[in-house]
């Protein structure tokens, strides 16, 4: 099997980026970037100026102990609050190769909009080919997000997004180096001019700053929400939303037998936590002991982040190092046997709620098909068709890669 991601890995390695911007872009002028002046869709502008989020979640109370798995449970706590200009900055920022060592990786390459914000692979592809430990985690509602990473090793979008810019694997970029090249393009002087004018908590005088950076990337990021699904649809009392499958299987989801939803919490499908579930790691690959280093506990060896399953769909291969190629085979994991995967000789304190819940081959089924019922891509961005440094953006897919093949994906 040949994962999308992988072809688009491979283009990258192949093309040098001269050509690529050459032969996809052409030549930039200053008047054809244009910061946008209102909130993307899901956002309301308020009296400052500033997008406000509001969904149908914030209906219903905050119920923080009252259950799990209820349907109208309210949101935690999310980042918005951020001006238009800031999050449309940071749109071009995300899919500009620029921010990389070697102009050739954006944040799009691992995080593509046509791959659920993820890459297709089980593990990511970084700088001169270098292949990651972990699997790109999709960006879809990390406004909601109280920690990041699989390990849970940073708090916010800000301190997150350093990871990979810095990491000489990934972007392998400096401070200093990004600092450079952003404030020799005049297109992004006047932008980052646009998007923090005087007055504003980050404005700075004359040149672009990396909290400026960091924050357009971070408002944009927060700009991604994914809450209206079919299932969304159904929770907020439109029924015939879902069909009897699906029904069936949110209530498998739900049941004290599989136990899913006591992790993967509606609405965000996480309850943010840390959990040591024993899933296996591709063959070859040492294990992973996740939250272990973030925490400094040996309880939590080989703990990971219980991941949200919006748009689950679309971000095969699963778990933190991809090994499992489907969702029929994640979800299978579960009714194995408790600590099935776990490799000889390895004590792991398995979770309480990984039990033996003896699902049929029907049960899966329908869990899968429940599970699918959580795509919503309809606030997806626009990918720029050229950005302001002038390299290729990367995010338009080869034409090699048609609809076809990702619909094929991401069925
Ligand atoms: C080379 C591939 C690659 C690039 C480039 C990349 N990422 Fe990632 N991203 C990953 C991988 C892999 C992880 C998970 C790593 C881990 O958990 O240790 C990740 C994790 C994340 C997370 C955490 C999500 C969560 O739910 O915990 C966010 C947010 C994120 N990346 C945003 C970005 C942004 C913004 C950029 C650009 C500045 C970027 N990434 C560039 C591969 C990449
Ligand atoms: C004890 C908490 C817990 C329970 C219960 C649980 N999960 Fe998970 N789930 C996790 C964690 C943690 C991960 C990530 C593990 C890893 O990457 O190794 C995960 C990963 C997943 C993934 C892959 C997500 C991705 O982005 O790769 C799917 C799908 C999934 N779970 C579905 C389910 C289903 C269906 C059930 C019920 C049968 C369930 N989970 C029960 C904690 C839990």
């Amino acid at each position: 099997v040949i994962w999308v991601g992988q072809l688009l890995a491979m283009l990258r390695s192949l093309l040098p980026p001269m050509l690529l911007s050459g032969l996809l872009s052409a030549p930039v002028s200053a008047a054809e970037f244009q910061l946008n002046d209102q909130c993307p869709p899901g956002f309301d502008k308020n009296a400052q100026g500033l997008c406000i989020l509001y969904t149908l979640y914030d209906q219903y109370d905050s119920i923080e102990d009252a259950g799990v798995g209820g349907l109208t449970s309210s949101l935690p706590r999310r980042r918005d609050g951020f001006r238009p200009e800031q999050i449309d900055l940071g749109r071009y920022l995300f899919f500009d190769p620029l921010l990389s060592a070697s102009g050739r990786l954006s944040c799009a390459s691992c995080h593509h909009p046509a791959l659920g914000f993820s890459d297709g692979l089980g593990r990511s592809v970084g700088a001169g080919g270098a292949q990651l430990s972990r699997s790109a985690p999709t960006l879809w509602n990390t406004a909601f997000l109280n920690s990041f990473f699989w390990d849970a090793r940073e708090k916010t979008l800000e301190l997150q997004l350093q990871g990979p810019l810095y990491n000489s694997r990934e972007m392998a970029n400096t401070p200093q180096q990004l600092l450079t090249s952003i404030n020799a393009s005049a297109n992004y002087q006047s932008l980052f001019a646009e998007a923090f004018p005087p007055g504003d908590s980050f404005a700075s005088a004359g040149t672009a700053t990396l909290p400026q950076i960091y924050r357009a990337i971070s408002a944009f990021e927060s700009s991604l929400i994914s809450l209206n699904s079919r299932y969304d649809r159904y929770a907020h009392g439109y029924h015939q939303a879902l069909n009897t499958r699906e029904i069936k299987g949110l209530n498998i989801f739900r049941s004290f037998v599989a136990r899913c939803a006591e992790c993967h919490q509606p609405p965000l499908f996480t309850n943010q936590q840390v959990a040591v579930i024993g899933t296996p790691e591709p063959p070859g690959m040492p294990l992973d002991v996740g939250a272990q280093t973030t925490y400094g506990s040996e309880r939590l060896k080989g703990a990971f982040k219980v991941p949200t399953l919006r748009n689950i769909g679309q971000t095969a291969p699963y778990m933190h190092s991809g090994r499992f190629a489907t969702l029929r085979d994640a979800v299978e994991f579960y009714t194995k046997g408790r600590g099935h995967a776990v490799p000889a000789g390895v004590v792991l304190e398995l979770h309480w709620h990984i039990n033996e819940p003896n699902l049929s081959e029907l049960e899966l089924d329908l869990l899968v098909d429940f599970l699918k019922t959580l795509r919503d891509e309809q606030f997806t961005p626009a990918i720029p068709s050229a950005v302001p440094s002038g390299l290729a953006p990367v995010g338009t897919l080869p034409a090699s890669m048609s609809r076809a093949g990702l619909e094929q994906h991401n069925n």
